[in-house]
């Protein structure tokens, strides 16, 4: 006799479960227990309809995932495995279904209630019909019924109830549909929503003047939530993101707030070309290994259109940062993965190394294409239909997607693949030779991949390398490759890897004199190096003065590598020997650059009103860039009072969060009355603005001061806060692997409190002990201990095992 399945987790419970006109309530019915819901005999048709019918308590559930409460308002997040918390469900990525969903509430207490799809019908509840009576003083029920027209897996489904209000607009679609948008707040915060509107729109009319992808709905709604695992979901018609990543005003946003909205927004509009309709086939993902196939094409679409919208050059810079600051060093550890993973125990834990699937993947291989002068919308286009056609499916999967995308380029991406099965970064090695006599330079190429967990050999992958000012791709794709360039006059300096065109560790063997000159003379910006001799200042008081350059890519040049980023570099990381060493570097520079850096902070200054667009934030960043090295380095040696008046006037004149955070974090930087002065300073004007005290939170959890561990014990705070308290404490090298153990032991019992809470959130914080081996003997002993102690703990949650598992097993 066929029997049913259905997974579920704990906060789900069944109140009544009837299949057709068979209602099962005895017991052996029906089998349930925290994980399935199981129908040991079902009847013999063969199709039936079941009715369940369950009960959960959203307002207890602090995983914030599944149905739950934030701020009073009711709201969803279900990707990737969140639905089957609301209701037993056959809950995966490639099981779609249409759905309607009929929302209940107290009137006043949830005046707006929200679903997929159109509102079909609402209204108030008549009395006689109220099933269970309202609890509200109030009294009241009312209702709204919703219908989304096309089929969707269940990691779409968003519903939402509150006390919200909405900034209303529309965006007219080129074939002239209406499509209203709108986006929901407390109606205290929408004067903030207006750079959200702005970025919808742009997003939109980008996507259709880009990629020719017309929005397929009339109504898109964004909801802001306060208490969100991640930045940003987007449930179909129905997005929700963090509030911080909608809010924002001059006042209590920096620019890089305005810019994350802008991105963010971009990703969630640019997420629906998975799943919607492509030449009337749906399109989805097979299964959560396909990951990559739907984020990395939405990462690459909003890099696309952020450069767009701003500096190209600046944007990859910042985008390679982020990779090499995660992402290499998750490659290196006993999380590594290849894009797509071979097994999970928890699918979120997947998303926490989320570089590895956006960065690396399809937006890589996707950018080559471009880089061949392949006609963005046609290309687009072209694929997605080819992914529809050949397959007669609308499941797919990442090698459909590859076979679609070589076929209809007409291109040859040899053992590209080879990415999507294998963990680890590549090394490439370069070794150039001139011959004068035959006029030839050869370029030689090694690449290796280093053994990651379950992986000790790897194969040669395809890694593509952009040279010259011709922008000519060479495919390396064997262990040991040569290229020789022939009727060459003289010996020329290569620019390799241009704009970062593989994500690999490069090693070449290029002197410091070719390294000066590609500083001074590289028309790819992206490809200036850094390095460090007595030229090196020279070399950046040259790129300070020189005023054909961006603004904001001379801010990014004059910024130093963080500390991690220098560590990862290290056979054994010291972070003690490099913090001293960085601070010391940075010292050197700001005394040797003094006069330019105080011309920068002069002549960047502005009191006009704050407008978002690239000259001005270039500008802001350059200024503050500049001053933040002048002030912090002069307050690290305390030699010159007047840069500390410099900043406090900074701090007290600034017109707009970018330059007064800017001046705050300097000032902060070293213990005293100045910066408890001028933290306390902050926090009396800010505290009633939770998105402003969290960064208030971070700079201080962020601190390099010695012990900061017991600042950070003062400061302990809300689950909304954790991130900023956490994240950032755990970012400050000097202090969470302090030599005496105090960072590990502070982060070992927090995860393990924390998990009892919101599992996610725990193990994203736990997973900055997944490198312990990287560091010497004592250290590794410290936090060993710390996993240890996590992993005796009563009953832990998937997640967090996961990562402490891996972790030690590595
Ligand atoms: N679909 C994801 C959100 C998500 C990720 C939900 C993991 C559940 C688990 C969304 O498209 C996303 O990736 N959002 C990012 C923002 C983006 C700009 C990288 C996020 O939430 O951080």
């Amino acid at each position: 006799m066929a029997q049913l399945i259905i997974p579920c987790r704990s906060v789900t419970f069944v109140r009544a479960l009837i299949i057709s006109l068979f209602t099962f309530d005895k017991e052996g019915d029906y089998q349930l227990d925290s994980r399935h819901l199981t129908l040991p005999s079902l009847p013999a048709k063969e199709s039936f309809v079941l009715e369940i019918d369950t009960e959960i308590y959203p307002h207890k559930n602090t995983s914030l995932d599944g149905l739950y409460k934030s701020s009073g308002n009711f709201c969803t997040q279900c990707e990737a495995e969140g639905f089957r918390k609301i209701t037993f469900y056959q809950d995966r990525p490639d099981i779609m279904a249409k759905y309607t969903c009929r929302v209940e509430a107290d009137k006043s207490l949830y005046p707006v209630l929200l679903s997929n799809g159109n509102l079909i019908s609402q209204g108030d509840i008549e009395v006689s019909n109220i099933v269970t009576p309202s609890v509200s003083p109030f009294g009241g029920r009312h209702f709204a019924l919703w219908e989304d027209p096309f089929k969707k897996p269940c990691y779409l489904f968003a519903l939402v109830a509150g006390q919200l209000a909405s900034r209303d607009d529309t965006f007219t679609t080129r074939s002239g549909r209406e499509v209203s948008l709108k986006i929901w707040t407390p109606a205290e915060d929408l004067p903030k929503t207006a750079h959200a509107m702005y970025s919808l729109k742009a997003a939109m009319k980008w996507d259709e003047d880009v990629f020719g992808l017309e929005y397929d709905l009339d109504l898109f709604n964004i909801v802001a939530v306060p208490d969100f695992n991640m930045g940003a979901m987007e449930n179909k018609s129905l997005n929700i993101f963090n509030s911080k990543l909608v809010l924002a005003s001059p006042e209590t946003a920096t620019d890089a707030d305005y810019a994350a909205i802008l991105g963010v927004i971009g990703h969630e509009v640019c997420n629906r070309a998975l799943c919607c309709l492509w030449n009337l086939i749906l399109v989805t993902c097979r299964d959560w290994f396909q990951l990559s196939l739907k984020e990395g094409l939405t990462v690459f679409r909003d890099q696309e259109f952020s450069s767009d919208m701003g500096s190209r050059t600046v944007k990859r810079i910042a985008d390679v940062s982020t990779l090499r600051i995660y992402q290499f060093p998750e490659d290196a550890g006993p999380m590594a993965h290849p894009v797509r993973p071979h097994s999970y125990i928890k699918m979120d834990n997947f998303y926490t190394g989320k570089f590895s699937i956006y960065l690396r993947s399809l937006g890589f291989l996707l950018s080559i294409v471009f880089q061949s002068n392949v006609l963005v919308f046609s290309f687009m286009k072209r694929v997605l239909i080819s992914i529809s056609k050949d397959m007669m499916s609308k499941l797919v999967t990442c090698e459909d997607f590859f076979a679609a995308m070589r076929d209809a380029n007409n291109a040859d991406f040899a053992n590209f693949l080879q990415w999507y099965s294998q963990a680890g970064t590549p090394v490439v090695k370069v070794a150039s030779s001139y011959n004068a006599e035959a006029r030839t330079f050869s370029l030689k190429f090694s690449q290796e991949i280093p053994p990651t967990p379950g992986q000790p050999t790897k194969e040669a992958t395809f890694i593509p390398v952009t040279i010259s000012s011709s922008s000519t791709i060479l495919r390396v794709t064997k262990k040991e490759e040569e290229f020789v360039f022939s009727d060459i006059a003289e010996r020329p300096v290569p620019s390799l890897f241009r704009g970062f065109s593989a994500p690999v560790r490069v090693e070449t063997d290029l002197s410091d004199d070719d390294l000066f000159f590609l500083l001074a003379h590289d028309s790819d910006e992206f490809n200036r190096p850094l390095v460090l001799n007595p030229k090196f200042i020279q070399g950046l008081g040259s790129v300070l003065s020189d005023s054909t350059l961006d603004k904001e890519f001379i801010a990014k040049a004059i910024t130093l590598p963080g500390e991690g980023e220098i560590m990862d570099m290290m056979a054994v990381a010291d972070p003690d020997a490099v913090h001293v060493v960085r601070k010391f570097v940075r010292k050197q520079l700001a005394s040797e650059l003094k006069t330019e850096l105080l011309k920068i902070v002069e002549n960047n200054r502005s009191i006009e009103a704050y407008v978002f667009d690239h000259p001005n934030m270039a500008r802001r960043a350059l200024k503050n860039t500049g001053s933040r090295f002048a002030f912090t380095t002069s307050l690290a040696s305390l030699e010159d009072p007047s840069y500390v008046e410099l900043a406090l006037s900074e701090y007290k004149s600034a017109t707009n969060l970018t330059d007064q955070f800017a001046a705050l974090a300097a000032l902060s930087q070293n213990p005293g009355k100045t910066r408890d002065d001028v933290l306390a300073d902050f926090y009396n004007k800010w505290q009633g603005d939770y998105l402003v005290v969290n960064k208030w939170f971070l700079l201080q959890s962020s601190s390099d001061i010695p012990g900061n561990v017991e600042n950070i014990h003062a400061l302990q705070t809300t689950i909304i806060q954790v991130y900023s308290l956490i994240g950032g404490f755990c970012g400050s090298p000097v202090n969470f692997h302090a030599k005496d153990g105090s960072g590990y032991k502070f982060l070992g019992d927090i995860v393990v409190q924390l998990d009892k809470i919101n599992p996610q959130v725990a193990s994203r914080m736990l997973s900055a002990f997944s490198r312990w081996k990287r560091y010497d003997e004592t250290r590794q002993a410290l936090a060993k201990a710390q996993l240890e102690m996590i992993m005796s703990a009563n009953g832990l949650s998937e997640n967090v095992f996961e990562i402490a598992s891996k972790s030690l097993a590595a």
